[in-house]
């Protein structure tokens, strides 16, 4: 029998494999506009010049009163940075541009259904629908400074203007994704404090207009039961002046806003000046353990460097149309939609819908109405619209000048056909590799400094200084073809400051395998652990392999598998659940999710899918399986350890190893028996797909 590949145990082995691709330059109409073609940017940023040189990104922003001290290190390793400034968010997103650019688009919103013409909101307009929402929340809700308020919003403009008016107030923002469930808002209700929720009646996806009051009533219900009351629930309208959700409002509870707001007509409202380190927002994401992460974003260190990397990375010019196809709703859409390229008075596209929605012309349509010149999406959109429509782009009259990818590695073939087919050969593109934790980049190439490379991001941007570590602490140099833990050297002012109410979690999961003094002030000692595996190649470009920890990188969401796996416990017939990342063409991965049963139960079809709904139900459909698997027991280790590394070995379709080790191995025969029906069925069916 032919010996199959033995299995991987995760990513970054699998990817190391990946040869070593040609550079692609730039065009020189691309150089000659762009930003930064300063190749002494390096040196300004160097460690040597660290941390002041940071101030360069700082000056970019208004300040109330510049700081005093650039990095406080006092509280290793909760930095502070431009300790004694102060700053207003808002102002610098929208105020400080009316005085030459009022007139000029801020927002341009495309409703789904092709049928409602694109809105264009000026940044004055922009201006007063925050103002007149700000007065609401200090007068109406009652919110101040420090106080924080969860938006359970999907990719409407409500959302940039709750945002900044909340920023206004200096009121600590909590965006939850709008495709997450009621009770996947109501964990993170709960654990931030608040005792308002904002959201609307309903939103357009995939062609129906979903009612998503409905899950406003389950996260307040269930924040409730968790100790957290929701005093009130603001419900902005699709179509203001209508309700599109067929859900009730709860009398004294739930109000619409666009009937509160017409107290609130003219108002106008002072930006509070906030502390430079005074958190901005919280950002949740997820983590090794069933919890979700608060990550804690800090105002002018995050404003400071989104506004400096939209303009050196990203190449945001205030003439720019710049379009992220991310979600708001995560950070690439807080950072590189809302504050970086407002911030740059630039204009910025907010799509309501799916891009391959009606079908796989939708997206270049809308570049070409709007004439957008810079892109920006993630591999898993790029591969969906490579399979849909490999030769759309081509019919549309639009031109990048640049395009940015984010949110996985992305494969080398699918980066030639975005660099051929999307970018039409005209358009520079930077891999920019970062976290939820890291508020803007870390690695990319400056765009008309260094050339792309598929499948690499790119050395550290200016200012971030990346090394890799292995598992006992040595450095792991350029060119030797290993992996390793990548981490951060330096503190830099996007980092967040910790994670809401975990200080200890905080230092524990980044910090404390490589301090090297933990009663250190100095920031030397504290190398920040992203989590991910990488390998720097001779050159000096690091290419990253994937997650260290366990973490399912879902159409580039990331999902925690002890979060899917602690959902499907929900369900009272699973005893015991093991999730595993399987490779998917699309997505990048899918999570398979094995379960046990309790005693006294059978396996049907309906069991499997009841628990199938019930990880949509407690986090939202992008945790839907791919097959749930009911196994007569799990294989273990003698100690009781559930081995997902078999798990995925067979969900994978790879050899599983030795399994003698184990305390059943009999059970991963009969499970691998199982998969191999499932795979021949799922070969059927792609099959018979194929013929349609
Ligand atoms: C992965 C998204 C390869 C990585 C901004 C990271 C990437 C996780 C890239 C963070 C990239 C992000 N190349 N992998 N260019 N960008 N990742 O928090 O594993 O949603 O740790 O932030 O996505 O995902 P998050």
């Amino acid at each position: 029998m032919e010996k199959k590949e033995v299995a991987k145990t995760s990513e970054a082995e699998i990817a190391v494999h990946w040869k070593e691709e040609e550079l692609f330059y730039p065009s020189t109409k691309f150089i000659a506009q762009a930003n930064l073609t300063d190749e002494f940017v390096y040196d300004r940023f160097s460690l040597d010049n660290f941390p002041e040189c940071f101030k360069e990104y700082a000056d970019l922003l208004d300040w109330y009163k510049y700081w005093d001290t650039t990095l406080d290190t006092s509280d290793a390793p909760c930095w502070k940075w431009f300790v004694g400034g102060k700053i207003n968010a808002c102002y610098n997103c929208v105020d400080r541009h009316l005085e030459k650019n009022k007139n000029k688009a801020a927002i341009h919103w495309v409703p789904e259904p092709e049928n409602e013409r694109i809105q264009h909101l000026t940044y004055q307009e922009l201006y007063v629908r925050i103002n007149e929402f700000a007065a609401l929340l200090r007068d109406f809700a009652g919110l101040k400074a420090g106080d924080r308020v969860t938006l359970h919003m999907p990719m409407v403009p409500e959302l940039p203007i709750t945002m900044l008016a909340c920023a206004r107030l200096g009121i600590i923002h909590s965006e939850v994704f709008g495709g997450f469930s009621g009770k996947a808002c109501a964990d993170r209700i709960v654990d931030s404090g608040s005792n308002v929720l904002i959201t609307i009646d309903g939103y357009y996806r995939g062609g129906k207009l979903l009612d998503h009051k409905a899950n406003a009533d389950i996260a307040v219900e269930q924040a409730e039961k968790e100790g957290q009351t929701v005093d009130k629930v603001l419900v902005w309208q699709r179509y203001p002046g209508k309700n599109s959700s067929p859900t009730p409002m709860v009398d004294g509870r739930d109000y619409f806003v666009n009937d509160l707001l017409k107290d609130y007509r003219g108002k106008r409202i002072d930006p509070v000046p906030m502390p430079a380190e005074a958190p901005l927002f919280l950002m949740y994401t997820s983590g090794t353990t069933g919890k979700p992460k608060g990550c804690q974003h800090s105002t002018g260190g995050f404003l400071a460097y989104v506004a400096g990397t939209s303009k050196y990375i990203q190449d945001i010019h205030p003439e720019d149309v710049y379009w992220c196809m991310a979600d708001i709703g995560w950070i690439t859409g807080h950072s590189y939609i809302v504050y970086g390229p407002l911030a740059l008075c630039a204009s910025s596209v907010i799509f309501e819908g799916v891009p391959t929605y009606p079908d796989a012309g939708r997206a270049w349509r809308i570049a070409e109405e709007l004439d957008v010149n810079i892109f920006h999406t993630a591999p898993t959109t790029i591969r969906a619209l490579r399979k849909v429509g490999p030769d759309e782009p081509a019919k549309y009259n639009y031109h990048f000048k640049h395009m940015t990818t984010v949110g996985e590695p992305i494969e080398p073939e699918v980066w030639k056909w975005y660099h051929e087919v999307v970018g039409k050969g005209e358009a520079v593109i930077v891999d920019t590799w970062w976290q939820t934790e890291n508020g803007g980049f870390l690695c990319s190439t400056v765009p008309a400094l260094r050339a792309m490379k598929p499948g690499s991001a790119g050395p550290g941007v200016p200012g971030i200084h990346p090394i890799i570590y292995d598992d006992d602490g040595n450095e792991i140099k350029a060119g030797t073809g290993k992996a390793g833990n990548i981490c951060i050297q330096n503190p830099w002012p996007g980092q967040f400051q910790t994670i809401w109410g975990d200080r200890d979690r905080y230092v524990s999961t980044y910090f404390e395998k490589y301090c090297k003094d933990k009663n250190s002030k100095n920031w030397r000692d504290w190398p920040y652990l992203a989590g991910d595996a990488a390998m720097l190649s001779k050159d000096g470009y690091f290419r990253i392999l994937g997650r260290i920890d366990d973490v399912i990188n879902v159409s580039g969401h990331r999902l925690g598998t002890k979060e899917l796996e602690s959902a499907s416990l929900d369900v009272v017939e699973v005893a015991e659940a093991a999730v595993v990342p399987v490779a998917d063409e699309i997505k990048g991965m899918v999570p398979d999710l094995y379960v046990s049963l309790r005693p006294g139960y059978d396996p049907s079809p309906e069991l499997a899918a009841k628990i199938s709904q019930s990880l949509c139900d407690s986090i939202g459909k992008i945790a839907r399986p791919r097959k749930v698997w009911i196994v007569p027991d799990m294989p273990k280790t003698r100690s009781g350890k559930i081995m997902r590394r078999v798990l995925a070995a067979i969900s994978n379709d790879k050899d599983v190893g030795d399994t003698t080790t184990l305390a059943n191995p009999d059970i991963v025969d009969e499970i691998h028996k199982m998969s191999q029906d499932m795979i021949e069925e799922l070969k059927e069916s792609k099959k018979a797909l194929m013929k349609e």
